[in-house]
C-alpha cells in the first residue's frame, strides 16, 4: 500500500505546494490537516478544497476554536503565562492543539508520517515534533522546507509550473502567525532591532496614540476562569473575541520584543495580543485579591517555569502536567470582578470584588474599626531580623581583629 503523510496545512503558499513537493520527493499520499484556532481569514471549506487542488488525497478539517480557548488559552491565563515577562505564548500554545489533530488524522487515515511547514531555525518545529514524538511515538516526522530543500523561490517556481490554485504573487515581507490569542509578526523590516515597526503591521489593535474615550470594563472569574463581561455570560472562547475587541481598540497588548529561541537565536517578535494581555492583567489582580502570600509568591516562580516548558515544546511533559495540577490548586478561591479601564495603549484595574477575597478591611484600615493589634509588631520585628543581626554581630567581630 503506498504510504501515507499527514501535513500541517494552513492553505499559504508554502504548505500548498509541500503537498505536491513531498508527493514528489517520497512517493506517499499527502492527507491535509488544516486547523482552526481562530487565525481569521478564509474558511475551512475553501481551504480544504484548495489542498485537494493542491494534490491532497484527503483534507482533514478541525475548527477547534472552543478547544484552543478552553484547554489551551485557559491554562496559560491560570498560569498568567509570559516568556521572558513579555510573551503570552500565541503560537507556543497553538502547536500542541495542532499536534493532537494531527496525530488523530495520522490515525484516521492510516498515515505513518506527520509533516510541517516549519525551518530548521525555529521553535515551532520543535514543538510539532516533540508533541508528535509523545502522542504518536510511533510516527515518523518531516520538514519539507527543512529537509527536503522547498526554499520560496522553488516554492514559487512550483506553484507557477503546476498551475496550483494559489497565487504567488501577493508578497508579504512579514511572517505572521495568528489565532485567538494574538498575533505574532518577524522577519523582513523588524530584523533590524534598531527599526520601530511601521503601522501597517498590526491588525489586532489600533494605534493607541489616538484612542477613542476610555472604555471602562468588568470581568467576572470563577476559580480563575473568565466567566462574564459586564454582568453577560461568554464562553471562554468568546471572552477572548469580546475583549481582542475592546482591548484591541484601545491598542492594549501590543508588544516588542527581542526573545531567546530554544535553539539559541535571539530573535525580534512584535505581538499583539489585546484579549490576552487585559484578561491576564485582570486574572492577577484577582488573585492579589484571593490568592494567599506564600501561595501566591510560589506561584509566579510556577507560572515563569511554566511558561518556559510551554515556550520549548514541552506541552506534553510530565512536569508542565504537574505544575498543572499546582496551578489548578490555587485556582479554587480565584472568583470575582475586576473592574478595569481600557485607554491609550493600557488595561487599568481599578475595582475589585470576591466573595472568597482575603482583603479584611477591619486589619486594613487605619481609621477607627481598626482591629489590628500593633502592639505585636514590635516582637515580630525583633525575631524577624534575629538570623541577620547574629550574622552581622559575627562579620563585625571578624572584621575587626
Ligand atoms: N516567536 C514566537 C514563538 O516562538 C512566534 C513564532 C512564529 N512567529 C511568526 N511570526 N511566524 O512562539
Amino acid at each position: 500500500m503506498t504510504e501515507r503523510i499527514v501535513l500541517a496545512y494552513s492553505g499559504g503558499l508554502d504548505t500548498s505546494v509541500a503537498i505536491g513537493w513531498i508527493g514528489e520527493a517520497t512517493g506517499a499520499e499527502v492527507i491535509a490537516v488544516a486547523v482552526d484556532v481562530g487565525q481569521g481569514g478564509e474558511s475551512l471549506e475553501t481551504i480544504r478544497q484548495r489542498a485537494l487542488g493542491c494534490g491532497a488525497v484527503e483534507a482533514y478539517v478541525a475548527d477547534a476554536r472552543d478547544e484552543f480557548a478552553n484547554e489551551y488559552a485557559m491554562p496559560t491565563l491560570k498560569a498568567n503565562a509570559l516568556y521572558q515577562g513579555h510573551y503570552p505564548l500565541v503560537s507556543a500554545i497553538s502547536r500542541p492543539v495542532i499536534v493532537k489533530h494531527l496525530v488523530k488524522a495520522a490515525r484516521e487515515f492510516g498515515a505513518t508520517t506527520v509533516a510541517h511547514g516549519c525551518t530548521g531555525k525555529g521553535n515551532d518545529q520543535v514543538r510539532f515534533e516533540v508533541g508528535i514524538q509523545t502522542l504518536g511515538p510511533d510516527l515518523k516526522c518531516i520538514a519539507p522546507v527543512r529537509d527536503l530543500a522547498l526554499t520560496r523561490d522553488k516554492a514559487i517556481a512550483f506553484a507557477e509550473e503546476k498551475g496550483l490554485p494559489i497565487e504567488t504573487t501577493k508578497k508579504n515581507p512579514y511572517s505572521i502567525d495568528q489565532n485567538v490569542w494574538g498575533r505574532a509578526v518577524e522577519t523582513g523590516y523588524l530584523e533590524d532591532i534598531w527599526n520601530a515597526p511601521t503601522k501597517d503591521i498590526y491588525d489586532y489593535t489600533a494605534t493607541p496614540e489616538f484612542p477613542p474615550a476610555p472604555d471602562e470594563v468588568t470581568i467576572t472569574f470563577e476559580a480563575g476562569v473568565p466567566v462574564a463581561i459586564d454582568g453577560v455570560k461568554h464562553t471562554p472562547l468568546q471572552i477572548i473575541q469580546e475583549m481582542n475587541r475592546r482591548a484591541g481598540a484601545q491598542g492594549v497588548g501590543r508588544i516588542d520584543v527581542v526573545e531567546d529561541r530554544l535553539v539559541g537565536i535571539k530573535s525580534r517578535e512584535i505581538y499583539e495580543a489585546p484579549g490576552a494581555m487585559a484578561l491576564i492583567t485582570a486574572h492577577k489582580h484577582l488573585e492579589d485579591v484571593t490568592i494567599e502570600r506564600e501561595q501566591a509568591r510560589f506561584k509566579a516562580t510556577v507560572g515563569q517555569r511554566w511558561s518556559e516548558l510551554v515556550y520549548d515544546g514541552q506541552w506534553f511533559s510530565p512536569l508542565k502536567r504537574s505544575l498543572d495540577a499546582f496551578i489548578e490548586d490555587t485556582q479554587k478561591y480565584v472568583s470575582g470582578d475586576i473592574r478595569m479601564v481600557l485607554h491609550g495603549g493600557q488595561a487599568i484595574v481599578n475595582g475589585r470584588r470576591s466573595e472568597t477575597s482575603l482583603y479584611d478591611f477591619d486589619l486594613a484600615t487605619y481609621d477607627t474599626g481598626d482591629t489590628f493589634d500593633q502592639s505585636m509588631a514590635r516582637g515580630f520585628i525583633e525575631l524577624w531580623g534575629m538570623s541577620s543581626k547574629v550574622a552581622s554581630g559575627r562579620d563585625l567581630r571578624v572584621q575587626g581583629k
